[in-house]
């Protein structure tokens, strides 16, 4: 049977360091210590929220984060400057090797999808802008279920809603918790550690593969046998 890829989207195919760029300006230095503090804060809301079962739109998630880390490093942002970084948050662009590794998996037939804790316009813009929507066979989004990752219930929806066999996907994702979700489902797992100062959780569990980019799924498998 041919494997179904769920890829995720933030920090696995498009790139929330570059977010950086837009902070320099603002706060100078303290750029990558909000940019670190912004992602961490931005994903403990998203699980505090699915485990208070009181779902939001994520980048209401992201963009209270970002209010909140800004008032802990004394950071004043005037609300444009504040909606010009959420605009940028918006557009975020591809890794450089994704468009490719990406066609080269339709080549070959290969369904795959966009999975995110974003809503569905969200990850669609998102990806319209990065130039790779059109790749897709089609984008899940956790905003289904009202719930985020790592909830299971998102991974059992990606099943659901792709018509997937639990042996027949693979999570494809930079998120050592997306992951550990994954496969905590039962899923398939592909960790894409594009830095070797990124850490796994020490869990005693570890992805089923690990990958330094997209780029080495080239020749990956098509097949649940081959994922063996
Ligand atoms: C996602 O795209 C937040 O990276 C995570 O769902």
């Amino acid at each position: 049977m041919a494997v179904t890829y769920a890829f995720d989207v933030y920090g696995t195919l498009v790139n929330t360091n570059v977010i950086q760029e837009a902070l320099v300006r603002l706060v100078g230095d303290h750029a990558p210590l909000l940019m670190d503090a912004w992602r961490s804060k931005q994903l403990e809301y998203s699980f505090r929220r699915g485990l208070m079962n009181r779902h939001i739109d994520f980048m209401v998630c992201t963009r209270q984060a970002l209010v909140y880390c800004c008032q802990y490093y004394n950071i004043v942002l005037t609300e444009a400057e504040e909606n010009r970084i959420m605009e940028a948050y918006r557009s975020l662009p591809a890794y450089p090797e994704v468009a490719g590794a990406l066609r080269e998996l339709k080549e070959r037939d290969i369904p795959f999808y966009a999975f995110s804790n974003g809503s569905s316009p969200a990850v669609k813009h998102l990806l319209e802008q990065a130039g790779i929507l059109d790749l897709f066979t089609g984008i899940v989004s956790t905003e289904a279920v009202q719930n985020f990752k790592p909830s299971p219930t998102v991974y059992k929806y990606f099943l659901d809603i792709t018509n997937t066999s639990l042996p027949n996907a693979c999570l494809v994702s930079g998120n050592s918790f997306d992951i550990l979700g994954a496969k905590s489902a039962g899923i398939k797992t592909v960790w894409v550690k594009r830095n070797v100062n990124q850490f796994f959780d020490p869990w005693g569990t570890a992805p089923d593969r690990v990958i330094r980019d997209l780029g080495e799924l080239q020749g990956f498998p098509v097949s649940t046998v081959e994922m063996q």
